[in-house]
């Protein structure tokens, strides 16, 4: 990936589209979640539940299949841009973006629990960063060339990533509230 080549303003663009699986799996976890609680209602040792219903196996898989299918359509749509140079990596970097996002907000969730907070409690700046924390920190596990080829071009991958991205979310999320498919607006 370079991005060099493409304006302020491009560059923005083409780093949401490159990490649009990862945004929209939590949006779509959303949509066909609520089934299977993932800790099956156990309670860990401090007497509150281990994740939560708002954890699913429903949501898990639906949110990481759906992430990867938002991934191809780009892919293909976008000429295969930004995703590597072959089907099988640009796969895996789906598959990392979306699953990634899922599992921080699990993690996150795990931590929630922890300190108390019920099922969907606000926690401001966890709910904004866990899932592109771990969707990059998986990325950078185990596609870390790719990872370094753009993120680290210029300063706009970030700013983009860390500043626009939770304003990003929050909108999204206060739409899904707004159309009632999300219990609330963070
Ligand atoms: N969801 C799911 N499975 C997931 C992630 C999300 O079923 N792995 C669904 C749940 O119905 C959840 C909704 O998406 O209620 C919103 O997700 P989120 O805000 O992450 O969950 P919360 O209900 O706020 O729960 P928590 O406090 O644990 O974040
Ligand atoms: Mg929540």
């Amino acid at each position: 990936m370079d991005l060099e080549s493409y304006s302020t303003l491009e560059c923005i663009v083409v780093v949401l589209l490159i990490m649009a699986p990862a945004y929209l799996a939590n949006t779509i976890a959303v949509l066909t979640g609520g089934r299977y609680p993932i800790d099956q209602g156990k309670m860990y040792s401090d007497g509150n539940r281990i994740l939560g219903d708002g954890k699913t196996w429903s949501g898990l898989i639906g949110g990481t299949i759906g992430g990867m299918i938002v991934g191809y359509g780009l892919y293909f749509v976008g000429d295969q841009l930004f995703w590597g140079a072959n089907n099988l990596t640009a796969t895996l970097i789906f598959f990392l973006l979306s699953f990634g996002a899922l599992f921080g907000d699990m993690t996150a969730s795990f931590y929630k629990r922890r300190q108390n907070l019920q099922r969907g409690d606000k926690f401001a700046i966890l709910d904004m960063y866990d899932f592109i924390f771990m969707s990059l920190l998986l990325c950078f596990i185990f596609q870390r060339d790719w990872l370094l080829s753009w993120i680290l071009d210029g300063w706009v991958p970030l700013f983009t990533i860390l500043v626009l991205t939770p304003f990003l979310h929050r909108g999204v999320n206060i739409i899904g509230y707004k159309i009632g498919v999300k219990n609330e607006p963070w």
